[in-house]
């Protein structure tokens, strides 16, 4: 079974405060879940591998560390997740970026699939998706049976916001998957809305309705 960590760092719970805020307007909305989503970045890399190489300052020979594993990808699921793609982005500028694009259908809450553009080499790379919604969990099983599909192996989810149902959903369907989220929160809403979760996100960063 897969891990669920939620990033419990004040300042990315600082900020999540003002997500939440139904008062922050679009403007201020992009830009702080670009801020979280560089500092969830920080603590999902945390256990990156590394290797030690030999490097000359202009003081003499240092021994010092670099990554040593697999390149890294980044997949926003399309169209929220490229509000966090940026941020993330900021902290490992080397990561190839997919996209798949995916919307809920309103009435049935199922996913459809419209658009995947994914790096040739995606077998080879650790793979950071990234939902800034995670809620019955249907976008992001899709997404992820697709990347598989393509031949992805290796994976971490990012999400802003969780409910319990859909962590439950990836969790049984994808359980290689460990999952990164800012907050888990307590249900689902007859319409499918994560409570009290922070609204339709990808409206909210994009100034839609
Ligand atoms: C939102 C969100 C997730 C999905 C979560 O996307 O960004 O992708 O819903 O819901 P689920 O876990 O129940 O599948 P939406 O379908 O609204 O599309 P958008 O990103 O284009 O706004
Ligand atoms: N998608 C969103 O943007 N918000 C939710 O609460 C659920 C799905």
């Amino acid at each position: 079974m897969s891990t669920v960590h939620v990033l419990n760092h004040p300042l990315i719970q600082h900020k999540l405060s003002y997500i939440r805020d139904k008062r922050t307007g679009t403007k201020d909305f992009r830009a702080l879940v670009d801020e979280v989503a560089a500092l969830m970045a920080f603590e999902v890399t945390r256990d990156l591998p590394v290797e030690e190489v030999e490097v000359e300052t202009p003081v003499g020979p240092a021994t010092v560390k670099k990554l040593s594993g697999k390149k890294l990808g980044l997949i926003p699921i399309l169209r929220a997740g490229i509000g966090m793609s940026e941020g993330i982005l900021r902290m490992i500028p080397a990561a190839r970026v997919g996209h798949v694009g995916l919307y809920r259908d309103p009435e049935t809450l199922q996913p459809h699939e419209y658009y995947v553009k994914l790096p040739n080499d995606v077998e080879e790379r650790e793979l950071l998706v990234i939902d800034p919604m995670l809620a019955t969990g249907g976008s992001v099983v899709e997404a992820i049976n697709s990347l598989k599909k393509r031949g992805a192996k290796s994976m971490r989810l990012i999400c802003l916001v969780a409910a319990p149902e859909g962590v439950r959903y990836v969790q049984e369907a994808h359980p290689d998957v460990d999952i990164y989220l800012a907050a888990l929160d307590e249900k689902l809403n007859e319409k499918g809305y994560i409570v009290p979760g922070l609204g339709d996100a990808g409206d909210r960063l994009f100034g839609t309705k």
